[in-house]
């Protein structure tokens, strides 16, 4: 019999919870047993560990967050941590691990590999910047939030001539900002990887006014250097400059809480029971992702401190389209 332990670490992302639901149900439907990490690696160094059944993780798919709890550990950082952790896995018995979250998380995942513990972990953050999936766990849900708050805005901003600053989620990556400025329709788009001035901002939602649009809306990325700390301060300034006014919003953490979409539910289940397999065939050392169409294991240690960059040829598409 095999005892295999779930985790979720690091910003939730929706779609967690059905990774946590295929990963127990899978493991049960093997004769082995599941046990829940509440808190990520900080519920691991604490021994917070409970045993999940089927009836466990039944109606929990549909909810957005982590049933299990999430955390960031700086303790496991450390090599006395790790030791603590791998103390208490092996006190509980426990001979598998399945890691879902994102950068961070499969760092930690990584380090416990190397000690020679047997993990995998999942594809899991909204921020998609982590390499070897093409797209993870929660991406889905928080563009379709944000793309809600992005209509919503446009509309007012439409009915009173006004620009619109939107500033999302991302961490360093501009994927969110540079994806909801396509669907979104937004006049510019400011992220880490391609920085825009603000008087580069502001001149290309002044041709987008002059062109005679209601609104003019910009999205950048909350890791940019000109992310809405700097601009929104300067538009203030400025304001008897331009010939429009503007108003911000910041949708943070709301982009995360999300009920999880039709896509995530689907890749988090297929992750999710793609991780037990690895284990059941004694393959671990590697994160599941999605490759195209098909399920893919890529080597911790390929992606560790290492990022997934957007694709920047879709910020001249939308340029292009922007007229
Ligand atoms: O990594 C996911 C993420 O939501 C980032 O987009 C964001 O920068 C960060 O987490 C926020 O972290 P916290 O919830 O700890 O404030």
């Amino acid at each position: 019999m095999r005892r295999i332990a779930v985790l979720t670490s690091g910003g939730d992302a929706p779609g967690m919870n059905a990774a946590i639901r295929a990963v127990v149900r899978q493991v049960c439907a093997r004769g082995w047993e599941a046990v829940g990490v509440q808190y990520g690696f900080r519920g691991l160094l604490d021994d917070q560990l409970r045993p999940l059944g089927p009836r466990d993780v039944g109606g929990i798919m549909q909810l957005g967050g982590t049933v299990l709890g999430s955390a960031r550990c700086e303790d496991f950082r450390t090599l006395e941590g790790r030791s603590q952790a791998l103390r208490v896995l092996a006190a509980r018995g426990v001979d598998g691990l399945v890691v879902i979250g994102g950068n961070g998380s499969q760092a930690g995942a990584h380090t416990l590999s190397a000690e020679g513990f047997p993990v995998v972990g999942v594809a899991s953050t909204i921020d998609n910047d982590l390499l070897g999936s093409d797209i993870t766990i929660g991406v889905d849900t928080a563009l379709n939030v944000g793309l809600e708050a992005l209509d919503r805005l446009r509309v007012t901003a439409s009915s009173h001539n006004r620009a619109a600053l939107v500033e999302v989620m991302g961490r360093h990556c501009g994927y969110l900002a540079l994806m909801l400025g396509i669907t979104g329709g937004a006049e510019a788009i400011v992220i880490p990887e391609a920085e825009l001035e603000p008087d580069e901002v502001a001149a290309v939602m002044q041709r987008a006014f002059d062109r005679g649009k209601a609104h003019a809306i910009v999205v950048v990325a909350e890791g940019a250097r000109n992310n809405a700390t700097r601009l929104v301060p300067f538009f203030r300034l400025n304001r008897q400059r331009f010939g429009f006014e503007l108003r911000a919003t910041i949708l943070g953490h709301v982009q995360r809480g999300g009920t999880p979409t039709h896509f995530d539910r689907l890749l988090a289940t297929r992750l999710g029971t793609a991780a037990v397999e690895r284990l059941a065939v004694g393959e671990h050392g590697v994160v599941v992702g999605l490759s195209g169409r098909d399920l893919d294991a890529t080597p911790l240690g390929d992606l560790v401190g290492r990022t997934k960059a957007p694709d920047l040829t879709l910020l001249e598409m939308a340029r292009t389209l922007a007229q």
